[in-house]
């Protein structure tokens, strides 16, 4: 299990082996983390998404799913690109949630990864409740075999660090 530790700030300033993104199907970039990591890591990696689009991920990446990139000019070797689900409140999407941490640890394990930063997947654009998000994340992560040694989750501001500290305490 991996050792789950808190940080709030910019997730594209930590020093990781992996930086997770919480991306889009598209994989071509967005707004939020996508935006930031896109901007701070350079074309590299959208050079990189281009071409797994134009291979094996002609349709987009699925919900709930991850693939690795470059991680550009990050302070880490690779980026791990998941799809959190838009929150519903007439759909309970909270398995395809924790599938994102899941996956992305297995795409880390894949990499031999280590050490994984983590930005709370679905809690902007995509309007998932912070409590309840914080909760899966970190259930997931602590129920996960994976050899990540340290999983951590970088917070943006006080509501969410609060949040993930309640859970993660
Ligand atoms: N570092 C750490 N956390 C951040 C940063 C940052 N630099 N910027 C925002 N957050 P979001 P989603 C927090 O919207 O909800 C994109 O357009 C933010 O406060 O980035 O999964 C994609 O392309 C929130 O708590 O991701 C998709 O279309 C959390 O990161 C869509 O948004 C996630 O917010 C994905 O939406």
């Amino acid at each position: 299990m991996p050792t789950i530790t808190l940080v709030q700030g910019d997730i594209t300033r930590e020093s990781a082996d992996a930086i997770v993104n919480a991306a889009n199907s598209s994989l071509l970039g967005g707004g939020g983390v996508d935006g930031a990591i896109h901007r701070r890591g350079g074309p590299a990696i959208l050079a990189e998404c281009r071409r797994l689009r134009a291979g094996h991920l002609g349709k987009g990446l699925p919900t709930g799913r991850a693939v690795a990139t470059t991680a550009g000019d990050l302070d880490a070797r690779w980026v791990i690109h998941t799809v959190g689900p838009v929150h519903s409140t007439t759909e309970d999407r909270s398995g395809l949630l924790a599938s994102c941490y899941r996956e992305s640890l297995r795409v880390a394990d894949e990499l031999g990864a280590r050490t994984v930063a983590f930005p709370a997947v679905s809690t902007g654009v995509y309007r998932w409740p912070l409590d309840d998000a914080a909760r899966i994340a970190v259930e997931t992560v602590r129920a996960t075999g994976t050899l990540v040694t340290e999983a951590r989750f970088v917070l943006f501001d006080d509501r969410a660090y609060g949040a993930f500290a309640r859970c993660a305490g």
